[in-house]
């Protein structure tokens, strides 16, 4: 077993914990960041299948992501648009296919005033967060109370209006049905994108690609620590004192350091021993916590047949089995690739398949919106992050009805010499890698500091 020391601990090798590594060397503290996989980027995760090059985990950038753009641009990465020329398609309850440009869905008259009215509602209640601290919102606790599929009820008696509004949070974001998160959650979603209306406008929130793949930010930020990531060690154990001073144990290797950070998803916290244990505080809190769930699918086709007929390939129907899907084709690709999202329960029902006929289902979904040339791709991929031992879910985390409230307060209070750092505890980025980035910068300086006290 090999035994090293060093300022500080990093359990978790994600944009979290691999830029908390670097900052931390940079103020001259010495690191060893320990990952369980075999591989860095966690979430990140760009990979050849089938001779395609996917993006299994995280790859859009959007324009108020400044941590992000400041690593990217760090780094030396280019940036490209998504494919966005043509029309987008809308499916209605009925089946119903129209194509329309702009945001707004092409919805009957009376139920997109209801919409924007919603929005323009939901925009408002946003302003008053501060994403850092969405407990404070003047009302925080009556709105962690209520579901966001109730408060969306006793707004308007239009089905319609309310099964979209809900899609850009509980499909599109928290990817958790919308009986399971509160409102207050829900505006937390909007206020850490800058707003409401920032959520239902794609063109913003899935604005840019990394050219090459967005697990190229964690591959470099590791290749900057050289020999101090050490894969494969999963950390089992955490030593901690009041007096400081941390020992984490791995597989293969234990590590003495001052500090620790956890830099990974808090549902995976339970999978470490804590000697002593974590406080009662901590134990409660993170049992509130829960992975969303949706699948990534990936189909790749010999050319992107459907900007031919005019569309952008951006889809959107909370009618259909997969609720939303893009033009994904790569940076300079004469293949044409499209990227949806099946979510939450409805991933839940097709897992209960067999991988033909999930697969089967998934393109006639996509059928739906691009017509029958949609269920022959050359490629076809699902990414299945609830199978992934060191994640177990997708995209992100949240807190159950009434959690956020009560405990969101101490979700990144350190604890001794253990700090949290994890895009799904993030204020600004939540959920996001510009989360990430900003939290592993946040528990560096906390570090940082307090080594120099
Ligand atoms: P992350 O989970 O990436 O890293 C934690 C690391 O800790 C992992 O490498 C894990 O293996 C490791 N670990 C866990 N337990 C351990 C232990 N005991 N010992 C050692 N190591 C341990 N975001 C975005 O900005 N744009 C997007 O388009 C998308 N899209 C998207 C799609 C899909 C399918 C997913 C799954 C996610 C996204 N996201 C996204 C979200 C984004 O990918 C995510 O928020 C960040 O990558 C999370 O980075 P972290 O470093 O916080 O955690």
């Amino acid at each position: 077993m090999t035994e090293i020391t060093r300022d500080v601990v990093i359990v978790g090798a994600g944009a979290a914990g691999l830029t908390a590594a670097n900052e931390l060397r940079r103020a001259g503290l010495s690191v060893a960041v320990l990952e369980a996989r075999d591989r860095v980027g966690g979430r990140l995760w760009t990979d050849d299948i089938d001779g395609a090059t996917l993006e299994i985990g995280g790859q859009w950038v959007s324009p108020d992501q400044d941590a992000l753009k400041e690593t990217i641009a760090e780094l030396g990465l280019e940036t490209y648009s998504r494919y966005r020329e043509g029309d987008s398609v809308y499916i209605n309850k009925a089946g119903e296919l129209t194509r329309f440009t702009g945001e707004l869905f092409p919805v009957p008259p009376a139920t997109e005033k209801t919409m924007v009215e919603l929005i323009d509602k939901l925009d408002a209640m946003v302003a008053l967060m501060d994403p850092d601290r969405p407990w404070e919102h003047p009302d925080a606790e009556a709105l962690d109370r209520i579901s966001f599929e109730a408060w969306l009820a006793a707004q308007t008696d239009d089905q319609e209006a309310r099964d979209n509004i809900a899609l850009f949070i509980a499909g599109a974001m928290l990817t958790k049905p919308a009986h399971a998160f509160s409102t207050l959650q829900a505006l937390l979603m909007a206020a850490s994108a800058g707003s409401f209306s920032h959520l239902v406008d794609a063109d913003f929130i899935l604005d840019e690609r990394v050219v090459g793949g967005l697990q190229q930010v964690p591959l470099l930020l590791a290749e900057r620590l050289g020999e101090d990531v050490y894969l494969g060690q999963p950390v089992r154990t955490l030593e901690w004192g009041a007096d400081g001073g941390v020992t984490a144990i791995a597989d293969g290797m234990t590590v003495r350091a001052r500090f620790g950070i956890l830099a990974l998803a808090p549902v995976l916290y339970d999978r470490v021993s804590f000697v002593p244990p974590l406080p009662r505080r901590q134990h409660q809190l993170h049992q509130h916590i829960s992975m969303g769930f949706v699948i990534k699918v990936h189909a790749v086709y010999e050319t992107p047949f459907w900007r031919d007929s005019g569309l952008s390939g951006t889809a959107f129907s909370p009618y259909e089995l997969s609720h939303e899907a893009y033009d994904n084709t790569n940076h300079g690709d004469a293949r044409g690739t499209l990227v949806a999202f099946v979510s939450d329960q409805n991933a839940d029902d097709v897992f209960a398949l067999s991988a033909e006929e999930r697969k089967e289902r998934i393109l006639e979904s996509l059928s739906h919106y691009y017509g029958e040339q949609a269920k022959h791709p050359v490629v076809y991929y699902e990414s299945d992050w609830g199978s992934e031992e060191w994640t177990r879910g997708a995209y992100a985390a949240s807190f159950d009805l009434g959690g956020l409230h009560r405990y969101g307060a101490d979700l990144r209070t350190p604890v001794g010499p253990l700090h949290f750092a994890c895009s799904d505890i993030a204020g600004a980025g939540y959920q996001h890698v510009d989360g990430a980035i900003r939290m592993g910068r946040a528990s560096a300086q906390h570090i940082i500091e307090a080594a120099r006290a």
